[in-house]
């Protein structure tokens, strides 16, 4: 690939980070954006920053998204072929909580990520195409499994999730308005090393290396199609290759869901957990549980249909619960090493 300029934002988060890794190690230019905002602990994404920071062809822009006229200015001056939308407040039970921060940082903040690429397809800069990302949550609790994107998607059961879906929307009004091309991808429960600490596996964790209770909500009865990071990743620099092509004419926006289409109970994730923390030592108490109702906002179950994105990005996940596990668990005896002795 020739010069491949592109920003990520998001770039100090889980995905942000990996996809920056996979981008540079590729040859890429990567110029990534984040807040670092204390949503969950900053010093995994100082981590995550650190590593990228080491790379030559990589600079790191801290700044909200949701600041237009800095977001503007970036873009420009990069003149970036691909744009990643990855920052975004994430996390459904937070939404209950602090639902102006989802305004803030999912409506504001993408609306001007989409205003500074308009400005530069208006300008005939190099931009092929934004890719962002959107959310399983946007299919609710009312569609049938597995979830393809053409089922319905617009009865929402958290705030997350109606950004998550406004940003499609939103998304579509500025390729049919401006001609800007984009791509939607609807991640499912994505995990892996560096992962989210405010995610379930990784809250498990962190209570059971403590040989603290952990609390499983619905007494486990619960299915996620969880999905490998490096599956994600896949995914994702598939669509920054890809994505200026596969999009209609006419209307140039697409949505793909990006999922491992094999969901798991959440009750068997628990019990390959427990046995991937033992066989590294980070548990050798008796794993204790509390069970408690299903959460506002929570779905029973998430189950991707990823036919289309098999036959147009070649998506095809690799990586099972057990191997991810496995390495998560080998990830985090490591990374919080010196922590725990
Ligand atoms: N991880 C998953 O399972 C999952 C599932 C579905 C959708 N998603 C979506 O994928 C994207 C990436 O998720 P993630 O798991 O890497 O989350 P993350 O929280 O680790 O990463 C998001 C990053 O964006 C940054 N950020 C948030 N608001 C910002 C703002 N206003 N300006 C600049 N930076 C800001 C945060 O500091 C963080 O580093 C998000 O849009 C999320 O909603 C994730």
């Amino acid at each position: 690939m020739v010069d491949q300029r592109v920003i990520v934002t998001g770039a100090a988060g889980f995905i942000g980070w990996a996809t920056c890794e996979a981008l540079l190690a590729r040859g890429a230019t990567v110029v990534g954006v984040d807040n670092f905002n204390d949503y969950y602990d900053v010093a995994l994404k100082d981590a995550r920053a650190a590593r990228l920071e080491a790379h030559e062809s990589f600079t790191m822009h801290r700044l909200d998204i949701a600041d237009a006229d800095a977001v503007k200015q970036l873009v420009s001056d990069v003149d970036p072929y691909v744009v990643v939308n990855l920052a975004a407040q994430a996390g459904v039970r937070y939404s209950l909580e602090r639902p102006d921060v989802y305004v803030q940082s999912n409506l504001v903040g993408f609306l001007s990520i989409l205003e500074a690429c308009r400005a530069q397809v208006e300008s005939g800069a190099a931009l092929t195409h934004l890719v962002y990302a959107s959310s399983s949550s946007v299919y609710g609790d009312s569609a049938d499994a597995p979830y393809s994107v053409a089922q319905k998607s617009d009865e929402p059961v958290s705030l997350y999730a109606a950004t998550k879906k406004s940003n499609e929307l939103m998304a579509h009004a500025y390729s049919s308005a401006f001609g800007l091309p984009s791509v939607g991808l609807r991640f499912f429960t994505v995990y892996g090393p560096m992962g989210r600490p405010d995610m379930a596996y990784f809250k498990f964790t962190n209570r059971l290396v403590k040989g603290d209770a952990i609390e499983v909500y619905n007494g486990g009865d619960m299915l996620r199609d969880f999905t490998y990071i490096d599956d994600i990743v896949a995914g994702v620099l598939s669509v920054i290759d890809r994505g200026a092509e596969v999009v209609p004419a006419g209307v140039p926006h697409k949505v793909y869901n990006l999922g491992n289409s094999h969901p798991e109970k959440l009750g068997d994730f628990i019990l390959t957990l427990e046995r991937c923390l033992r066989d590294n030592d980070l548990l050798t108490t008796p794993l204790q549980r509390k069970d408690l109702p299903m959460q506002v906002g929570d779905v029973y179950q998430t189950f991707a249909d990823i036919e289309e994105s098999s036959r147009d990005l070649g998506f095809a996940p690799t990586v099972g619960m057990d191997e991810g596990l496995s390495r998560f668990a080998r990830w985090y005896a490591e990374y919080y090493r010196d922590e725990r002795s």
